[in-house]
């Protein structure tokens, strides 16, 4: 449990979001700060949508250092922050803004946090690889851009809505300038010869945090793959579950939460995230 000590010199973190009851951010943010003993807090702040505007201009007039943005404030914040990364204006979504000088600076984590969780957690790096990715909603936005630029050799994705899989597609060939992606109707998706050559199969859709969800992928098909990701966080899904049993490598996101998190903290800190206390934090809160 973390013991931040509030003074009058201490520097605000933290995140909007709306609900925000669940959020396990201020968990290992806190205890980061604490650990490498620095004058911070981060904060869970409930901000309904209409209020997001005023919300903004609170992080100015009461000089905070930094905030993350979560569901559903992702897209809409970006209309209230002066400048964004090149990351942020591709994807058109913001979840961490820093505070120089009152001139808010917006950054999208998701994917970078994705990618260090994988090589470093999970030992895979995708260079080259083939992927498979259920879902076509934000965080695959966030995740294909992130390993288009780890020099992928190609993407496979499937959605429920085809059209959101075909925006996506249209997304990740003319604006990252990818051509090496195929989309796979949703009824096709354990179609045999897809899986002969895939590397590594992601799930970015919200499928697993139900305890009654379904296994999305074919157990013969999971069975083929050299490593699964699913990024839900709360709990372990049947995915992962199945890739245990056949002693497939797989990471939850869990890993890329803490990472997306520990990107924000440098931002903020410019100091580097203590990630192995920030996990300890994380994983003594959850059951995984
Ligand atoms: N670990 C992390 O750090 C991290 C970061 C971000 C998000 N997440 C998690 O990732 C998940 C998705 O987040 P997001 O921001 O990408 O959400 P989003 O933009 O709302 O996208 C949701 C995706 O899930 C699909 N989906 C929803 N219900 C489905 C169902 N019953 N069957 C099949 N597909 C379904 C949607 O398909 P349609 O297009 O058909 O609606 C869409 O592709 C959430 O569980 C979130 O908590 C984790």
């Amino acid at each position: 449990m973390s013991k931040v000590k509030i003074k009058g010199t201490t520097k605000i973190t933290g995140v909007f979001g709306y609900p925000i009851i669940h959020s396990l951010s201020p968990v290992f943010q806190n205890s980061a700060f604490e650990y490498l003993n620095l004058d911070f807090v981060y904060i869970p702040l409930e901000v309904k949508p209409k209020d997001l505007k005023k919300a903004v201009d609170a992080i100015r007039i009461f000089n905070w250092v930094g905030i993350n943005v979560t569901i559903p404030h992702k897209k809409e914040v970006i209309k209230f922050i002066d400048e964004l990364d090149e990351t942020s204006k591709i994807l058109g979504v913001v979840n961490t803004i820093h505070n120089v000088n009152g001139k808010l600076k917006g950054y999208t984590t998701d994917g970078e946090g994705f990618i260090r969780s994988l090589k470093e957690d999970g030992k895979f790096n995708p260079k080259n690889k083939n992927i498979f990715i259920i879902g076509a909603g934000g965080s695959s936005y966030a995740i294909c851009g992130a390993l288009i630029n780890e020099k992928i050799n190609s993407i496979f994705i499937t959605n429920r809505t085809f059209e959101n899989a075909i925006k996506l597609r249209e997304h990740i060939v003319t604006k990252l300038n990818f051509k090496n992606i195929k989309i796979i109707e949703f009824e096709k998706r354990n179609e045999q010869t897809i899986w002969e050559n895939i590397d590594l199969l992601i799930n970015t859709t919200s499928v697993g945090m139900k305890e009654n969800d379904p296994l999305l992928i074919k157990k013969e098909n999971i069975e083929k793959v050299r490593f699964v990701y699913d990024i839900v966080y709360n709990r372990k899904t049947e995915l992962l579950k199945t890739a245990e049993k056949l002693k497939i490598p797989y990471l939850n996101g869990l890993s890329m939460l803490v990472y997306q998190g520990a990107i924000s903290f440098e931002i903020w800190t410019g100091r580097k995230a203590p990630i192995d206390i920030m996990k300890k934090s994380i994983y003594e809160k959850i059951e995984t």
